[in-house]
Parts: structure tokens; sequence; C-alpha cells
């Protein structure tokens, strides 16, 4: 989802800040996009505006054959990923009304009706060009750039991160932030507002993340922070604990491949680290509220808690549990797993426990985000920076936070987990292969009983997500109800099944698609005839969904590699769904 960054030289600063926000940029794209731009003072206060549809690389060459003066005295960014409008130049931010520049993340969810009660005649398609029309009406009306940008964002409803600059006032830099993240960094002789601390990895040591309602003005020399009352407050100062080994990919091709290499050592890691918070046996029952792949990491935990402790777990999907009535009672702790902190639907359904008074706990990756800060309990998984859009990783360290809260560590044999996802990441050639089979299917269904079926759900979802062939996971007992009718010979079905309690049925279910011309890959134990297999050391059902987790992320990335596509960055996804 977008990224913003912003920087203004202090008095003694270098001139040329271009390089700094594209440069910034380029360790935003992980983030999601599909449009990008640059806005900047020169030395003499002209605002340079540069927009483009695509890759930062093409809006990099754009500004550099800009012939203009490059002499900035302080410069916006922002890379879009489109709520309103389409992917155009015209709709790309920087939005720019008279001196005023503005970037924004986020849905101004008023934004129709700001411009007819001001009159306004948007040049844009976007939600967000209504900022920078506010600011400006506000200044025609005599207010300076800090009035008039507080004035504005009191009048905002939905959610918006936003950093502003002005062509009368250029040594000033405004943000402000509600709903999505944003924080502040610097350095000798520059201020920073950025979206994350990626972004600010090699320009500031420190970071300072603004919290809900908050707003920055940078000028002379300094930061000083408002809360949503207006009145100054000092937020904690953080370092910066994105290491450059986060970010580089470590001789591999691609992120995603890098962080799926880390998933028997974060696996470790996590183990090592994992510190509980709070006693969930105390509570009647449990709530698991996510999205994506970490709602499939509550799924998997489900079978493991209630078999181990015989507490109820309520498994919910964020979307739709914020938005319908449902039940809920004091005696229940509600978890929240997230590998952002700042998906919005985990976020506000968070929010809406929290103000019910109550109990919270969060299963987060990155420090200092959204949900970790606002959450009773909380609990960072130790899985690193993770930049691949697809989640993988971070999956992993979500699982085995949520085993590790009920089941004591000497019953999970860690490191021969650890070993059997090695094992697995060492058979790339037969996945490179694999790969050539799969990838022009028609469609992919994924299946497994007990514990694998969530492994399948998550199979199904990084095999969509990053090679878009139509993939669907389901309980193996579910076939016949439906998904059979799918079955031909452009269908592959990839059985999962471990050498567990399910497997005589899981495989009975594989021979019912053989016998109508499905193509098949078993995962797991055993071989079938004529069809494709993998083994997996048997780690038990507590261990196998973590080796075949490994196994499922490596089919898709070696799918989407054998056709040509952007693994890290995939069409229309975004790292952190920060708006609605
Ligand atoms: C997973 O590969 C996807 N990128 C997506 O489903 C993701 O898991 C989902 O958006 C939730 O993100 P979060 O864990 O950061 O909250
Ligand atoms: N809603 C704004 C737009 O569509 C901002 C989207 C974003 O967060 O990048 O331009």
């Amino acid at each position: 989802m977008c990224g913003i960054i912003a920087v203004l030289n202090k008095d003694n600063g270098a001139n040329d800040i271009t390089n700094v926000i594209i440069e910034a940029l380029e360790r935003l794209e992980y983030r999601g996009y599909d449009s990008s731009g640059i806005a900047y003072l020169d030395s003499i206060n002209k605002t340079h505006r540069i927009r483009s549809v695509g890759r930062i690389e093409k809006l990099s060459n754009e500004v550099k054959s800009y012939a203009l003066d490059k002499k900035a005295i302080v410069g916006i960014g922002h890379t879009r990923w489109a709520t309103h409008g389409v992917v155009s130049v015209k709709n790309a931010h920087p939005h720019k009304t008279d001196g005023i520049s503005i970037a924004h993340n986020g849905i101004i969810e008023n934004y129709k009706e700001l411009s007819s009660q001001f009159n306004i005649n948007l040049e844009s398609d976007t939600d967000s060009e209504v900022i920078s029309q506010l600011i400006a009406k506000f200044m025609e009306d005599d207010l300076n750039f800090e009035e008039s940008f507080k004035k504005t964002v009191s009048l905002l409803r939905g959610t918006y991160g936003i950093v502003a600059i002005c062509e009368e006032e250029p040594n000033i830099l405004i943000g402000a932030k509600k709903g999505s993240p944003l924080a502040i960094g610097y350095s000798v002789d520059q201020i920073y507002i950025a979206s994350d601390a990626i972004a600010l990895s090699s320009l500031s040591e420190n970071v300072i993340y603004l919290q809900e309602g908050d707003i920055v003005v940078c000028k002379n020399n300094k930061y000083t922070i408002y809360d949503k009352d207006f009145k100054e407050v000092a937020r904690e100062i953080t370092n910066n604990i994105v290491s450059m080994k986060d970010i580089t990919k470590c001789g591999l091709e691609d992120y995603m491949l890098k962080e799926i290499h880390e998933e028997p050592n974060v696996l470790l890691k996590t183990f090592e680290n994992f510190e509980n918070p709070v006693d969930i046996k105390k509570y009647k029952s449990l709530y698991l509220i996510a999205c994506g792949t970490s709602h499939y990491a509550g799924l998997l935990a489900k079978y493991w808690i209630e078999d181990i402790s015989g507490i109820l777990v309520n498994v919910e999907i964020a979307s739709e549990f914020r938005y319908r009535n449902p039940v809920l009672d004091k005696d229940s702790l509600y978890i929240f797993i997230s590998q952002s902190g700042e998906t919005i639907d985990t976020l506000c359904a968070m929010r809406n426990v929290i103000d019910r008074g109550f109990d919270t706990l969060s299963i987060v990756n990155v420090e200092n985000s959204s949900i970790i800060r606002e959450s009773k309990y909380k609990i960072r998984t130790h899985a690193g920076m993770e930049i691949g859009v697809a989640s993988t990783k971070a999956f992993i360290s979500q699982a085995l936070t949520l085993l590790l809260l009920i089941l004591e560590k000497n019953k999970i044999p860690t490191h021969k987990i650890a070993e059997s996802m090695q094992s697995v990441i060492d058979m790339s050639d037969f996945f490179e292969d694999m790969a050539q089979k799969i990838r022009n299917s028609r469609t992919i269904i994924y299946m497994g009983r007990g514990t694998s079926y969530p492994i399948s759900l998550e199979g199904a979802l990084k095999m969509k997500e990053i090679t878009y062939v139509s993939s669907e996971g389901c309980p193996a007992g579910e076939i016949k109800h439906g998904p059979i009718a799918l079955i031909d010979t452009d269908v592959y079905a990839v059985i999962l099944a471990p050498h567990d309690r399910y497997y005589e049925k899981t495989i009975s279910n594989a021979q019912e698609i053989i016998a109508r011309n499905g193509r098949i890959l078993t995962i797991g134990s055993g071989r079938i005839q004529n069809h494709d297999s993998i083994e997996i050391n048997n780690t038990g059902d507590i261990g196998n969904p973590f080796v075949l987790t490994t196994a499922v992320h490596m089919l898709a990335y070696y799918t989407a590699k054998s056709k040509g596509l952007d693994v890290d960055k995939p069409r229309n996804l975004a790292k952190s769904v920060t708006v609605e």
C-alpha cells in the first residue's frame, strides 16, 4: 500500500534532495504501487513536479533527464496504490494546488462533501487532491501554511498519512497521521517524514513513530509534534532496527526466495525469543482475528489449541468481524495477528474490541506499528523485515508463536522441524521442474485434512497472488461436495498428505481425482504411480504444517518465476493493506 517520503534540508543541508527521495521511493517499492511522483521547491521556491505511471525506475529516469534547477530545499515523494481514480499521471501524487503540494496515503471518505462545501473543482479523480485544494483555499483567507494545514486536517474524515510543502513558506515541511503509518527521521543536515523505517534505513539511525491524530511541523532545523488537540507532545525516539541485511537479497534473486530460505532460522529464532505475556488458559475462549495469510495462521492454531488445551477458538476474518455485530464476551481473549501491524481491517477490528473493554493480544512482526502499540498484550514475531509482498517467513513465526501460547517448549522438536524445512528448500530442482508442469493449469486446487487444510488455503493464496493462476484451497473431505466438478486434464490438484491420522482418507480423495483425469502433486508421504510427489520427513501434527508451508511457498515461487513474473511486487497487491 503506497509509500511516502519527504525531506527538508536543514540550514547546512545538502541541496539536491531529489536523489534522496528517489532512493527512498525505491526502498518503498515493496509496499506495492502503480504510479509515483516527486515534487520539490528549488532555490527560488518554484515547485517542480514529475509524476509517472509504472515503476520507480521510469520516474527516476524522468527526474534525471529533468534539466531544470535541482537545488531543492524541500521535497516530497509518493508511491500510489490507487483507491479513487484510475492509474494515470493526472491522478498520481503529489497533488498541487497553487503553491501547495501534498502526498497522501489512505482514503478521505468525505472528499466529495468537502469539495461541494468549499466549492472546489477537483482537477484529478482522486480523493487526495481535496487536501491541497483546502490548504490553498484557507491560505487565501489569510491563514498561514501551518494554520491552513491544521484547519484542513480537522475537516478530514477517513484515513491519512499526509506530507505537504508550500512555496510561500519553503522552509517548512508538515505531516499528519491518522490510520496510515507515518514516521520521522533525521540526520545531521536533513529531517525526514516517511511511511516506514525501511524508507529511512540509510538516512536515519532513529525513527519516531507518529501516533493517531499527530501533526508534525519541521522547521528551523527541528521537528515539533502536536497531538490531536494540537498540544505539543514528545514521541518515543526508537532505533531504526532495519538492518542492511533486512533490505538486501543476500545474493538470491528475489526477496521472496531469500525470505523462504530464512524460514528454518525464523522458526528457531521465534522459539528462542518467545516470551508469553498472558496466560490464555484463564480465558473461556479465544478469538483469532486477521486477514489473508495471517488468518490462515489463526486457522492452523485453532486445530492445535483446541486439541491441546480444550479452549474454544473462534477464527475470524477481520473485515467481516468488524462490521457484523459479533456476540462477544469479557471472558474471552481477542488475538490479532498481523505481519505489518497496519492492516486497516485488523486494526479497526481490534479498536472495536478495545472500545468494548475486552482484553486484546497482538502478534505482529513490524515493531512500533499501530496494532502492536494499541493492544493490551503484545508479542513481536522475530521474522525480521519481510519485503516480498507475498508473506512467507512471517507465517512461520506467527504459527509457532500461537503454538507456544499453549504448548511447552520441550514438546516442540524445533531443530528436527527446521531440518525438514531445509531439506524442502534444498529440493529447488524438483520445484523448478514441477513449475513447468503446473504453470499452465486452468485451476490449481490445494487440499488437505486437519492441520493440512489451513496450509492448503495458504498454498492457494501464495500461488494465486504471485502467478495469477486461479487457485483454491479446500478440505480434502469437501472435494466431492463441489470442487471435483472442476477436475479435468487442465487442472492440477496439490494434495497435502503427511503421514498423519488423515493420510489414508486423503489419498482416497486423490484417487477420486485421478479417476477423473485430474493431475496430482502429492506433498507428504507415499507416492501415487504416474503422478508427481515430494516426500517430507514426518514431524507429526506439530511439525508437518511448517514443512508443508515451506513446500507450498517454494512451489508458488518457482511457478511464478517460470512465468517470468515479478514475485516480489505482484500486480494489484500491496504489502500492507492500509485502505479498506
Ligand atoms: C499474504 O501473502 C498477502 N500479502 C496478504 O494476504 C496478507 O497476509 C494480508 O494482507 C494481511 O497482512 P498483515 O499480516 O500485514 O496484516
Ligand atoms: N486514496 C488516494 C488515491 O487513490 C491515495 C491512495 C494511496 O494510499 O496510495 O490516490
